[in-house]
Protein backbone atom coordinates (compact mmCIF):
# COMPACT_ATOMS: atom_id res chain seq x y z
CA UNK A 1 0.00 0.00 0.00
CA UNK A 2 1.20 3.62 -0.81
CA UNK A 3 1.22 6.06 1.75
CA UNK A 4 -1.57 8.37 1.02
CA UNK A 5 -1.08 12.35 0.19
CA UNK A 6 -2.15 15.39 1.00
CA UNK A 7 -3.36 16.26 -2.88
CA UNK A 8 -3.12 19.64 -3.73
CA UNK A 9 -6.04 20.56 -6.42
CA UNK A 10 -4.39 23.32 -8.77
CA UNK A 11 -6.66 25.10 -11.78
CA UNK A 12 -4.71 25.59 -14.51
CA UNK A 13 -6.85 26.09 -17.64
CA UNK A 14 -4.89 29.35 -19.21
CA UNK A 15 -1.61 30.16 -18.97
CA UNK A 16 -2.26 33.70 -17.96
CA UNK A 17 -5.24 33.63 -15.55
CA UNK A 18 -4.05 30.79 -14.06
CA UNK A 19 -0.20 31.30 -13.56
CA UNK A 20 -0.38 31.15 -10.07
CA UNK A 21 -1.28 27.39 -10.45
CA UNK A 22 0.95 26.75 -13.29
CA UNK A 23 3.53 28.22 -11.42
CA UNK A 24 3.08 26.00 -7.95
CA UNK A 25 2.90 23.08 -9.98
CA UNK A 26 6.08 24.06 -11.54
CA UNK A 27 7.45 24.47 -8.44
CA UNK A 28 6.59 21.12 -7.22
CA UNK A 29 8.30 19.32 -10.55
CA UNK A 30 11.94 21.13 -9.44
CA UNK A 31 11.37 19.94 -5.97
CA UNK A 32 11.01 16.34 -6.97
CA UNK A 33 7.82 15.57 -7.02
CA UNK A 34 4.71 14.04 -8.77
CA UNK A 35 2.09 16.20 -10.49
CA UNK A 36 -0.57 15.44 -12.97
CA UNK A 37 -1.00 17.73 -15.63
CA UNK A 38 -3.17 18.75 -18.71
CA UNK A 39 -2.51 17.63 -21.91
CA UNK A 40 -3.95 17.44 -25.58
CA UNK A 41 -4.16 13.50 -25.56
CA UNK A 42 -4.64 12.63 -22.38
CA UNK A 43 -3.32 13.64 -18.77
CA UNK A 44 -0.32 12.82 -17.29
CA UNK A 45 1.37 12.01 -14.19
CA UNK A 46 4.76 13.75 -14.55
CA UNK A 47 8.47 14.17 -12.69
CA UNK A 48 11.68 15.94 -13.64
CA UNK A 49 13.12 13.46 -16.17
CA UNK A 50 16.72 13.60 -15.16
CA UNK A 51 15.61 12.84 -11.45
CA UNK A 52 15.29 9.29 -10.74
CA UNK A 53 14.15 9.67 -7.28
CA UNK A 54 11.36 11.75 -8.77
CA UNK A 55 10.18 9.24 -11.06
CA UNK A 56 10.93 6.20 -9.66
CA UNK A 57 7.67 8.34 -7.65
CA UNK A 58 5.54 7.82 -10.46
CA UNK A 59 6.03 3.89 -11.29
CA UNK A 60 4.90 3.92 -7.43
CA UNK A 61 1.55 6.41 -7.86
CA UNK A 62 0.66 4.21 -11.01
CA UNK A 63 1.34 1.26 -9.88
CA UNK A 64 3.61 0.56 -13.10
CA UNK A 65 5.62 -1.84 -14.04
CA UNK A 66 9.03 -0.76 -13.45
CA UNK A 67 10.51 -1.76 -17.27
CA UNK A 68 7.66 0.00 -18.86
CA UNK A 69 9.73 3.39 -20.07
CA UNK A 70 8.31 6.73 -19.88
CA UNK A 71 7.59 10.14 -22.44
CA UNK A 72 9.72 12.60 -21.80
CA UNK A 73 7.94 16.36 -22.13
CA UNK A 74 9.80 18.83 -23.68
CA UNK A 75 8.44 22.52 -24.38
CA UNK A 76 11.29 23.73 -26.33
CA UNK A 77 12.35 21.43 -30.03
CA UNK A 78 16.39 22.06 -28.90
CA UNK A 79 15.50 20.36 -25.13
CA UNK A 80 15.87 17.15 -27.40
CA UNK A 81 19.71 16.91 -27.36
CA UNK A 82 19.76 17.07 -23.79
CA UNK A 83 17.69 13.78 -24.13
CA UNK A 84 18.45 12.30 -27.19
CA UNK A 85 22.14 11.15 -28.24
CA UNK A 86 21.36 11.69 -31.92
CA UNK A 87 18.63 13.17 -33.61
CA UNK A 88 18.63 12.14 -37.09
CA UNK A 89 16.90 13.99 -40.15
CA UNK A 90 13.84 12.22 -40.18
CA UNK A 91 13.14 13.03 -36.42
CA UNK A 92 13.56 16.86 -37.41
CA UNK A 93 11.22 16.13 -39.99
CA UNK A 94 8.54 14.76 -38.07
CA UNK A 95 9.19 17.54 -35.05
CA UNK A 96 8.83 19.99 -38.33
CA UNK A 97 5.55 18.53 -39.37
CA UNK A 98 3.69 17.46 -36.51
CA UNK A 99 5.38 19.33 -33.02
CA UNK A 100 4.10 20.65 -31.04
CA UNK A 101 1.27 17.69 -31.04
CA UNK A 102 0.03 13.97 -29.93
CA UNK A 103 3.43 12.73 -31.52
CA UNK A 104 6.43 10.46 -29.80
CA UNK A 105 9.41 9.65 -30.91
CA UNK A 106 12.14 6.96 -29.87
CA UNK A 107 16.01 7.79 -30.16
CA UNK A 108 18.92 6.69 -28.60
CA UNK A 109 19.28 8.33 -25.12
CA UNK A 110 22.07 10.35 -23.59
CA UNK A 111 23.65 8.74 -20.56
CA UNK A 112 22.10 11.67 -18.37
CA UNK A 113 18.21 10.01 -18.40
CA UNK A 114 18.21 7.83 -16.02
CA UNK A 115 17.21 4.07 -16.55
CA UNK A 116 14.30 4.38 -14.32
CA UNK A 117 13.02 7.09 -16.90
CA UNK A 118 13.83 4.59 -19.96
CA UNK A 119 12.80 1.01 -18.31
CA UNK A 120 16.51 0.04 -18.62
CA UNK A 121 16.31 0.75 -22.56
CA UNK A 122 19.24 2.37 -24.28
CA UNK A 123 16.28 4.56 -26.39
CA UNK A 124 14.34 7.34 -25.60
CA UNK A 125 10.70 7.97 -26.06
CA UNK A 126 10.61 12.17 -26.51
CA UNK A 127 7.41 14.23 -27.26
CA UNK A 128 6.48 17.94 -27.64
CA UNK A 129 2.77 18.48 -26.45
CA UNK A 130 0.81 21.04 -28.12
CA UNK A 131 -1.25 21.86 -24.87
CA UNK A 132 -0.13 25.27 -23.61
CA UNK A 133 -0.43 24.84 -19.95
CA UNK A 134 1.81 21.79 -20.11
CA UNK A 135 4.62 23.55 -22.20
CA UNK A 136 4.32 26.36 -19.68
CA UNK A 137 5.01 23.66 -16.52
CA UNK A 138 7.81 21.88 -18.83
CA UNK A 139 9.06 25.85 -19.46
CA UNK A 140 9.02 26.59 -15.84
CA UNK A 141 10.32 23.70 -14.64
CA UNK A 142 12.63 21.08 -16.99
CA UNK A 143 11.63 18.15 -19.25
CA UNK A 144 9.07 16.30 -17.77
CA UNK A 145 8.79 11.94 -17.35
CA UNK A 146 5.16 11.39 -18.04
CA UNK A 147 3.20 8.65 -18.15
CA UNK A 148 -0.70 8.36 -18.50
CA UNK A 149 -1.98 9.98 -14.93
CA UNK A 150 -4.06 6.41 -14.31
CA UNK A 151 -3.73 3.93 -12.05
CA UNK A 152 -1.47 1.13 -13.81
CA UNK A 153 -4.74 -0.97 -16.02
CA UNK A 154 -7.14 1.74 -16.32
CA UNK A 155 -8.21 3.61 -19.22
CA UNK A 156 -6.38 6.46 -19.71
CA UNK A 157 -7.84 9.81 -18.15
CA UNK A 158 -9.29 12.10 -20.47
CA UNK A 159 -11.35 14.59 -18.13
CA UNK A 160 -9.71 15.98 -14.55
CA UNK A 161 -12.76 14.11 -12.76
CA UNK A 162 -10.85 10.94 -13.72
CA UNK A 163 -7.23 11.91 -12.50
CA UNK A 164 -9.22 13.17 -9.29
CA UNK A 165 -10.20 9.22 -9.04
CA UNK A 166 -6.77 7.81 -9.42
CA UNK A 167 -4.61 10.25 -8.55
CA UNK A 168 -5.79 12.17 -5.33
CA UNK A 169 -3.96 10.35 -2.55
CA UNK A 170 -1.27 9.49 -4.49
CA UNK A 171 0.18 12.74 -6.32
CA UNK A 172 1.41 16.00 -4.75
CA UNK A 173 -0.99 17.55 -6.70
CA UNK A 174 -3.37 17.45 -9.39
CA UNK A 175 -4.41 20.22 -12.13
CA UNK A 176 -7.42 20.77 -13.58
CA UNK A 177 -7.25 21.88 -16.82
CA UNK A 178 -10.49 20.83 -18.22
CA UNK A 179 -11.57 17.85 -20.90
CA UNK A 180 -8.52 16.41 -23.34
CA UNK A 181 -8.68 17.58 -26.83
CA UNK A 182 -7.93 14.23 -28.52
CA UNK A 183 -8.93 11.53 -26.40
CA UNK A 184 -6.28 8.57 -26.88
CA UNK A 185 -2.23 8.56 -25.63
CA UNK A 186 -0.04 10.23 -28.43
CA UNK A 187 1.26 7.81 -31.37
CA UNK A 188 4.77 6.10 -30.65
CA UNK A 189 6.88 5.66 -33.80
CA UNK A 190 10.42 4.69 -33.19
CA UNK A 191 13.38 6.29 -35.74
CA UNK A 192 15.90 3.34 -33.77
CA UNK A 193 15.16 0.94 -36.34
CA UNK A 194 16.26 1.31 -39.60
CA UNK A 195 12.50 1.35 -40.86
CA UNK A 196 10.36 3.70 -38.98
CA UNK A 197 7.80 1.38 -36.56
CA UNK A 198 4.61 2.43 -35.13
CA UNK A 199 4.29 1.16 -32.26
CA UNK A 200 1.02 2.57 -31.18
CA UNK A 201 -1.74 4.44 -32.81
CA UNK A 202 -2.63 8.02 -32.16
CA UNK A 203 -3.52 11.18 -33.25
CA UNK A 204 -0.96 11.79 -35.51
CA UNK A 205 -1.98 9.32 -38.09
CA UNK A 206 -0.40 6.09 -40.03
CA UNK A 207 -0.92 8.64 -43.67
CA UNK A 208 0.11 11.80 -42.00
CA UNK A 209 3.63 9.86 -41.18
CA UNK A 210 4.24 7.82 -44.28
CA UNK A 211 3.70 11.43 -45.95
CA UNK A 212 6.63 12.73 -44.29
CA UNK A 213 8.98 9.14 -43.91
CA UNK A 214 7.83 7.21 -46.80
CA UNK A 215 7.77 3.80 -45.52
CA UNK A 216 6.43 2.63 -41.77
CA UNK A 217 5.87 -0.33 -40.59
CA UNK A 218 3.01 -1.04 -38.19
CA UNK A 219 4.23 -3.34 -35.35
CA UNK A 220 2.01 -6.60 -34.75
CA UNK A 221 1.03 -5.91 -31.41
CA UNK A 222 -1.15 -2.78 -32.59
CA UNK A 223 -4.21 -4.73 -33.56
CA UNK A 224 -3.42 -8.09 -32.63
CA UNK A 225 -2.77 -9.76 -29.00
CA UNK A 226 0.44 -10.47 -28.32
CA UNK A 227 2.05 -14.01 -28.98
CA UNK A 228 2.97 -16.22 -25.84
CA UNK A 229 7.01 -15.50 -25.92
CA UNK A 230 7.15 -12.68 -28.60
CA UNK A 231 9.39 -9.85 -27.51
CA UNK A 232 7.24 -6.37 -27.34
CA UNK A 233 8.82 -3.69 -29.65
CA UNK A 234 7.58 -1.34 -26.71
CA UNK A 235 7.11 -2.74 -23.39
CA UNK A 236 3.62 -0.78 -22.86
CA UNK A 237 2.58 -3.62 -26.00
CA UNK A 238 2.75 -6.00 -23.29
CA UNK A 239 0.75 -5.15 -20.09
CA UNK A 240 -2.82 -5.53 -19.46
CA UNK A 241 -4.14 -2.03 -20.69
CA UNK A 242 -7.26 0.69 -20.86
CA UNK A 243 -9.05 -2.35 -19.46
CA UNK A 244 -12.95 -1.37 -17.50
CA UNK A 245 -14.26 -4.29 -14.87
CA UNK A 246 -16.78 -4.79 -17.88
CA UNK A 247 -16.25 -7.42 -19.95
CA UNK A 248 -16.43 -6.26 -23.44
CA UNK A 249 -16.90 -7.78 -26.73
CA UNK A 250 -16.35 -6.40 -30.01
CA UNK A 251 -19.32 -7.22 -32.49
CA UNK A 252 -18.68 -7.57 -36.16
CA UNK A 253 -21.95 -6.77 -38.34
CA UNK A 254 -23.83 -3.32 -39.63
CA UNK A 255 -26.19 -2.20 -37.07
CA UNK A 256 -29.22 -3.51 -37.74
CA UNK A 257 -27.34 -7.29 -37.06
CA UNK A 258 -25.91 -5.92 -34.44
CA UNK A 259 -28.94 -4.13 -32.76
CA UNK A 260 -30.70 -8.26 -33.52
CA UNK A 261 -28.04 -9.84 -31.61
CA UNK A 262 -27.50 -7.82 -28.94
CA UNK A 263 -30.98 -7.41 -27.78
CA UNK A 264 -31.63 -11.71 -28.51
CA UNK A 265 -28.80 -11.55 -25.90
CA UNK A 266 -28.92 -11.27 -22.28
CA UNK A 267 -25.90 -8.84 -21.95
CA UNK A 268 -26.81 -5.57 -19.66
CA UNK A 269 -24.59 -3.08 -21.76
CA UNK A 270 -24.11 -1.47 -24.88
CA UNK A 271 -21.16 0.72 -26.20
CA UNK A 272 -22.91 1.98 -29.25
CA UNK A 273 -22.70 5.24 -31.33
CA UNK A 274 -24.19 8.61 -30.86
CA UNK A 275 -27.39 8.22 -31.84
CA UNK A 276 -28.03 4.52 -31.92
CA UNK A 277 -29.16 4.44 -28.66
CA UNK A 278 -33.21 4.28 -29.42
CA UNK A 279 -32.51 0.60 -30.28
CA UNK A 280 -31.49 -0.66 -26.51
CA UNK A 281 -33.96 0.47 -24.38
CA UNK A 282 -33.76 -2.54 -22.27
CA UNK A 283 -29.37 -1.89 -21.83
CA UNK A 284 -27.62 0.16 -19.70
CA UNK A 285 -26.24 2.54 -23.25
CA UNK A 286 -23.47 4.24 -23.62
CA UNK A 287 -21.99 5.63 -26.81
CA UNK A 288 -18.71 6.64 -27.90
CA UNK A 289 -18.64 9.35 -30.78
CA UNK A 290 -20.16 9.09 -34.42
CA UNK A 291 -19.82 5.92 -36.63
CA UNK A 292 -18.30 8.40 -39.25
CA UNK A 293 -15.87 10.41 -37.17
CA UNK A 294 -12.94 8.47 -35.68
CA UNK A 295 -11.93 11.68 -34.27
CA UNK A 296 -14.96 11.53 -31.74
CA UNK A 297 -14.73 8.00 -30.93
CA UNK A 298 -10.57 8.77 -29.79
CA UNK A 299 -12.05 11.40 -27.57
CA UNK A 300 -15.06 9.49 -26.21
CA UNK A 301 -13.75 6.79 -25.44
CA UNK A 302 -11.87 6.04 -22.26
CA UNK A 303 -14.44 8.15 -20.92
CA UNK A 304 -17.29 5.80 -22.03
CA UNK A 305 -15.07 2.86 -20.58
CA UNK A 306 -14.94 4.71 -17.25
CA UNK A 307 -18.70 5.32 -17.73
CA UNK A 308 -19.59 2.02 -18.18
CA UNK A 309 -18.71 0.44 -14.92
CA UNK A 310 -19.80 3.80 -12.91
CA UNK A 311 -23.21 2.31 -14.66
CA UNK A 312 -22.34 -0.83 -13.34
CA UNK A 313 -22.64 -2.55 -16.59
CA UNK A 314 -21.01 -6.07 -16.00
CA UNK A 315 -21.27 -7.83 -19.61
CA UNK A 316 -21.35 -5.39 -22.71
CA UNK A 317 -21.47 -5.59 -26.54
CA UNK A 318 -19.63 -3.13 -28.18
CA UNK A 319 -19.89 -1.67 -32.12
CA UNK A 320 -16.78 -2.10 -34.11
CA UNK A 321 -15.06 1.40 -35.24
CA UNK A 322 -13.67 1.73 -38.38
CA UNK A 323 -9.79 0.88 -38.47
CA UNK A 324 -8.75 4.21 -40.98
CA UNK A 325 -7.39 7.11 -40.05
CA UNK A 326 -7.51 8.12 -36.53
CA UNK A 327 -9.74 4.41 -36.16
CA UNK A 328 -6.52 2.89 -35.69
CA UNK A 329 -5.94 4.06 -32.62
CA UNK A 330 -9.28 4.01 -31.31
CA UNK A 331 -9.47 -0.24 -32.57
CA UNK A 332 -6.32 -0.48 -30.67
CA UNK A 333 -7.59 1.01 -28.00
CA UNK A 334 -10.41 -1.00 -27.61
CA UNK A 335 -9.45 -4.07 -28.54
CA UNK A 336 -7.27 -4.07 -25.77
CA UNK A 337 -10.10 -3.01 -23.61
CA UNK A 338 -12.30 -5.45 -25.17
CA UNK A 339 -9.05 -8.41 -24.52
CA UNK A 340 -9.47 -8.85 -28.14
CA UNK A 341 -12.38 -10.57 -27.55
CA UNK A 342 -14.96 -10.96 -31.02
CA UNK A 343 -17.93 -12.06 -31.85
CA UNK A 344 -19.88 -12.42 -34.69
CA UNK A 345 -23.61 -10.52 -35.39
CA UNK A 346 -24.40 -13.51 -37.94
CA UNK A 347 -22.64 -16.48 -38.78
CA UNK A 348 -20.82 -16.11 -41.89
CA UNK A 349 -21.10 -17.90 -45.46
CA UNK A 350 -17.35 -18.19 -46.97
CA UNK A 351 -15.78 -19.00 -49.88
CA UNK A 352 -13.69 -21.67 -50.37
CA UNK A 353 -11.94 -21.34 -54.04
CA UNK A 354 -8.56 -21.86 -55.49
CA UNK A 355 -7.20 -23.92 -58.61
CA UNK A 356 -8.05 -27.72 -59.07
CA UNK A 357 -6.40 -30.05 -57.84
CA UNK A 358 -4.51 -27.26 -54.49
CA UNK A 359 -6.90 -29.29 -51.77
CA UNK A 360 -9.88 -27.50 -51.66
CA UNK A 361 -11.93 -30.70 -50.76
CA UNK A 362 -9.67 -31.63 -48.37
CA UNK A 363 -10.40 -28.99 -46.46
CA UNK A 364 -14.10 -28.24 -46.31
CA UNK A 365 -13.92 -31.67 -45.45
CA UNK A 366 -12.04 -30.50 -42.36
CA UNK A 367 -14.43 -27.70 -41.96
CA UNK A 368 -17.24 -29.62 -42.07
CA UNK A 369 -16.26 -31.76 -38.72
CA UNK A 370 -16.35 -28.14 -37.20
CA UNK A 371 -20.03 -28.01 -38.00
CA UNK A 372 -19.72 -25.83 -40.99
CA UNK A 373 -22.38 -26.63 -43.64
CA UNK A 374 -20.58 -26.74 -47.05
CA UNK A 375 -22.52 -26.44 -50.67
CA UNK A 376 -20.52 -27.97 -53.13
CA UNK A 377 -20.96 -26.14 -56.17
CA UNK A 378 -19.82 -29.06 -58.71
CA UNK A 379 -22.26 -31.02 -57.22
CA UNK A 380 -25.23 -28.49 -58.04
CA UNK A 381 -23.76 -27.86 -61.30
CA UNK A 382 -24.48 -31.61 -61.75
CA UNK A 383 -27.98 -31.83 -59.94
CA UNK A 384 -29.63 -29.19 -62.22
CA UNK A 385 -28.78 -30.65 -65.26
CA UNK A 386 -30.42 -34.35 -64.02
CA UNK A 387 -33.62 -35.58 -65.50
CA UNK A 388 -36.56 -33.72 -64.52
CA UNK A 389 -34.82 -31.00 -63.33
CA UNK A 390 -36.53 -28.00 -64.42
CA UNK A 391 -33.31 -25.88 -65.62
CA UNK A 392 -33.10 -28.12 -67.85
CA UNK A 393 -35.90 -26.48 -70.25
CA UNK A 394 -34.15 -23.43 -70.14
CA UNK A 395 -31.08 -24.41 -71.46
CA UNK A 396 -32.85 -26.36 -74.49
CA UNK A 397 -34.33 -22.63 -74.75
CA UNK A 398 -30.99 -21.54 -75.96
CA UNK A 399 -28.51 -24.43 -77.14
CA UNK A 400 -31.95 -26.66 -78.70
CA UNK A 401 -34.32 -29.25 -77.84
CA UNK A 402 -32.60 -31.73 -79.02
CA UNK A 403 -30.23 -31.43 -76.09
CA UNK A 404 -32.52 -33.51 -74.44
CA UNK A 405 -33.26 -37.30 -75.14
CA UNK A 406 -36.23 -39.09 -75.29
CA UNK A 407 -36.35 -39.83 -71.89
CA UNK A 408 -35.60 -36.33 -70.68
CA UNK A 409 -32.03 -36.92 -69.89
CA UNK A 410 -29.53 -34.48 -71.04
CA UNK A 411 -27.02 -35.49 -74.47
CA UNK A 412 -24.41 -33.55 -72.27
CA UNK A 413 -21.61 -34.33 -74.77
CA UNK A 414 -24.17 -32.65 -77.46
CA UNK A 415 -24.62 -29.93 -75.16
CA UNK A 416 -20.79 -29.32 -74.61
CA UNK A 417 -20.03 -29.53 -78.18
CA UNK A 418 -22.36 -26.55 -78.88
CA UNK A 419 -21.11 -24.74 -75.38
CA UNK A 420 -17.93 -24.53 -76.53
CA UNK A 421 -18.21 -24.31 -80.16
CA UNK A 422 -17.39 -20.35 -79.62
CA UNK A 423 -16.26 -17.95 -76.34
CA UNK A 424 -20.28 -16.31 -76.81
CA UNK A 425 -22.03 -19.86 -76.95
CA UNK A 426 -19.48 -20.71 -73.41
CA UNK A 427 -20.22 -17.17 -71.75
CA UNK A 428 -23.82 -17.86 -72.82
CA UNK A 429 -23.72 -21.51 -71.02
CA UNK A 430 -22.06 -20.21 -68.23
CA UNK A 431 -24.24 -17.01 -67.67
CA UNK A 432 -27.29 -19.55 -67.34
CA UNK A 433 -25.61 -21.98 -65.19
CA UNK A 434 -23.69 -19.67 -62.48
CA UNK A 435 -26.69 -17.46 -61.20
CA UNK A 436 -28.52 -20.73 -60.83
CA UNK A 437 -26.05 -22.50 -59.06
CA UNK A 438 -25.15 -19.32 -57.17
CA UNK A 439 -29.03 -19.15 -56.29
CA UNK A 440 -29.85 -22.49 -54.95
CA UNK A 441 -26.14 -21.99 -53.24
CA UNK A 442 -26.80 -19.23 -51.27
CA UNK A 443 -30.24 -20.51 -50.32
CA UNK A 444 -28.91 -23.65 -48.73
CA UNK A 445 -26.35 -22.26 -46.96
CA UNK A 446 -28.73 -19.40 -45.60
CA UNK A 447 -31.04 -22.72 -44.34
CA UNK A 448 -28.15 -24.36 -42.77
CA UNK A 449 -27.41 -21.50 -40.82
CA UNK A 450 -30.87 -21.06 -39.66
CA UNK A 451 -30.43 -24.43 -38.96
CA UNK A 452 -27.41 -24.02 -36.42
CA UNK A 453 -24.29 -24.91 -38.67
CA UNK A 454 -21.21 -22.87 -37.40
CA UNK A 455 -20.57 -21.02 -40.94
CA UNK A 456 -21.49 -22.20 -44.40
CA UNK A 457 -19.24 -22.48 -46.93
CA UNK A 458 -19.84 -22.14 -51.04
CA UNK A 459 -16.82 -24.37 -52.05
CA UNK A 460 -16.79 -23.27 -55.82
CA UNK A 461 -13.51 -23.63 -58.30
CA UNK A 462 -15.28 -20.35 -60.26
CA UNK A 463 -15.96 -18.27 -57.25
CA UNK A 464 -14.94 -14.83 -58.61
CA UNK A 465 -15.51 -15.85 -62.03
CA UNK A 466 -19.59 -16.68 -61.02
CA UNK A 467 -19.69 -13.41 -58.55
CA UNK A 468 -20.72 -15.32 -56.20
CA UNK A 469 -17.67 -13.94 -53.96
CA UNK A 470 -20.52 -10.98 -53.36
CA UNK A 471 -22.37 -13.08 -51.40
CA UNK A 472 -19.61 -14.45 -48.87
CA UNK A 473 -18.49 -12.50 -45.92
CA UNK A 474 -14.80 -13.99 -45.93
CA UNK A 475 -12.99 -15.90 -48.33
CA UNK A 476 -10.20 -18.84 -47.72
CA UNK A 477 -8.06 -19.51 -50.72
CA UNK A 478 -6.50 -22.98 -51.46
CA UNK A 479 -3.10 -22.91 -53.37
CA UNK A 480 -0.12 -25.64 -53.54
CA UNK A 481 2.29 -25.63 -55.48
CA UNK A 482 2.45 -27.19 -59.44
CA UNK A 483 3.80 -30.77 -58.63
CA UNK A 484 1.76 -31.53 -55.95
CA UNK A 485 -1.30 -30.66 -57.55
CA UNK A 486 -0.26 -32.47 -60.64
CA UNK A 487 -0.29 -35.56 -58.48
CA UNK A 488 -3.14 -35.14 -56.98
CA UNK A 489 -5.16 -34.64 -60.09
CA UNK A 490 -3.76 -37.58 -61.60
CA UNK A 491 -4.68 -39.63 -58.91
CA UNK A 492 -7.88 -38.27 -58.52
CA UNK A 493 -9.23 -38.28 -62.22
CA UNK A 494 -7.18 -41.48 -63.45
CA UNK A 495 -5.59 -39.10 -66.03
CA UNK A 496 -1.95 -38.69 -67.32
CA UNK A 497 0.31 -36.04 -66.28
CA UNK A 498 -0.44 -34.43 -70.18
CA UNK A 499 -3.94 -34.28 -69.35
CA UNK A 500 -3.25 -32.87 -66.18
CA UNK A 501 -1.14 -30.27 -67.53
CA UNK A 502 -4.08 -29.34 -69.48
CA UNK A 503 -6.48 -28.60 -67.50
CA UNK A 504 -3.85 -26.56 -65.39
CA UNK A 505 -3.07 -24.32 -67.64
CA UNK A 506 -6.46 -23.06 -68.57
CA UNK A 507 -6.26 -21.82 -65.06
CA UNK A 508 -5.38 -18.23 -62.97
CA UNK A 509 -2.06 -18.64 -60.82
CA UNK A 510 -2.40 -18.36 -57.28
CA UNK A 511 -2.00 -14.78 -56.73
CA UNK A 512 -5.21 -14.67 -59.08
CA UNK A 513 -6.85 -16.16 -56.14
CA UNK A 514 -4.97 -15.12 -52.90
CA UNK A 515 -5.45 -11.81 -53.56
CA UNK A 516 -9.00 -11.02 -53.58
CA UNK A 517 -9.53 -14.02 -50.33
CA UNK A 518 -8.93 -12.92 -46.48
CA UNK A 519 -6.69 -16.24 -45.45
CA UNK A 520 -5.01 -18.50 -47.94
CA UNK A 521 -4.46 -21.81 -46.99
CA UNK A 522 -0.93 -23.42 -48.28
CA UNK A 523 -1.85 -27.20 -48.65
CA UNK A 524 1.44 -28.18 -49.46
CA UNK A 525 2.77 -31.52 -48.65
CA UNK A 526 2.47 -32.71 -45.50
CA UNK A 527 0.11 -30.47 -43.84
CA UNK A 528 -1.88 -29.87 -41.14
CA UNK A 529 -5.60 -28.06 -42.13
CA UNK A 530 -5.98 -27.29 -38.47
CA UNK A 531 -2.50 -25.21 -38.37
CA UNK A 532 -3.82 -23.47 -41.81
CA UNK A 533 -7.55 -22.61 -40.71
CA UNK A 534 -6.16 -21.58 -37.26
CA UNK A 535 -6.88 -17.37 -37.82
CA UNK A 536 -10.09 -18.26 -39.79
CA UNK A 537 -11.69 -20.61 -37.08
CA UNK A 538 -10.30 -17.69 -34.57
CA UNK A 539 -12.12 -14.83 -36.39
CA UNK A 540 -15.46 -16.50 -37.82
CA UNK A 541 -15.73 -20.11 -35.83
CA UNK A 542 -14.15 -19.31 -32.43
CA UNK A 543 -16.40 -16.68 -30.83
CA UNK A 544 -19.33 -17.25 -32.66
CA UNK A 545 -21.71 -17.15 -30.17
O1 LIG B 1 -0.12 11.04 -25.05
C1 LIG B 1 0.74 10.47 -24.39
O2 LIG B 1 1.71 9.93 -24.90
C2 LIG B 1 0.57 10.47 -22.86
C3 LIG B 1 0.66 11.92 -22.39
C4 LIG B 1 0.71 12.03 -20.92
O3 LIG B 1 1.77 12.52 -23.00
N1 LIG B 1 1.54 9.64 -22.25
C5 LIG B 1 1.50 8.29 -22.29
O4 LIG B 1 2.50 7.64 -21.61
O5 LIG B 1 0.65 7.70 -22.88
P1 LIG B 1 2.43 6.08 -21.28
O6 LIG B 1 3.56 5.84 -20.36
O7 LIG B 1 1.10 5.70 -20.81
O8 LIG B 1 2.80 5.38 -22.61
C6 LIG B 1 4.11 5.42 -23.13
C7 LIG B 1 4.27 4.35 -24.17
C8 LIG B 1 4.31 2.99 -23.54
O9 LIG B 1 3.59 2.09 -24.36
C9 LIG B 1 5.80 2.67 -23.55
O10 LIG B 1 6.04 1.29 -23.56
C10 LIG B 1 6.26 3.36 -24.83
O11 LIG B 1 5.50 4.55 -24.86
N2 LIG B 1 7.69 3.71 -24.77
C11 LIG B 1 8.28 4.65 -24.01
N3 LIG B 1 9.60 4.64 -24.20
C12 LIG B 1 9.86 3.68 -25.10
C13 LIG B 1 11.06 3.17 -25.71
N4 LIG B 1 12.25 3.67 -25.43
N5 LIG B 1 10.94 2.16 -26.62
C14 LIG B 1 9.73 1.65 -26.92
N6 LIG B 1 8.59 2.08 -26.37
C15 LIG B 1 8.64 3.08 -25.47
MG1 LIG C 1 -0.61 4.69 -20.16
Amino acid sequence: MINLKNTLKLRTFDINKDIKDIETAAGILKNGGIVAIPTETVYGLAADAFDSEAVKKIFEAKGRPQDNPLIVHISDFEQIYSIAKEVPEKAKALAEAFWPGPLTIILPKRDEIPTETSGGLDTVAVRMPSHEVARKIIALSCPLAAPSANISGFPSPTSFDHVDADMTGRADAICNGGDCDVGVESTVITLATEIPVLLRPGGVTLEQLESILGEVRVADAVLNPMKKDEKAESPGMKYKHYSPDAQIRIVRGNLKEFADFVNSSDCDGVLCFEGEEKYFPEKICVTFGREDDSLSQAQRLFDALRELDEKGAKNVFSRAPSKNGVGLAVCNRLYRAAAFRFVNAKKPIVGLTGPTGAGKGFISEYLKKLGCYVSDTDAIAREITMKDSPFLGILAEHFGQDIIDENGELKRKLLAERAFKTKETQSLLNSLMHPEIIRISVERCNEAIEKGAAAAIIDAPLLFEAGADKYCDTIIAVIAPKEIRIERIMKRDGITREQALGRMSVQHEDEFYTMKSEFTVRAFEPYDAEEELKGFVEKYLGQVM
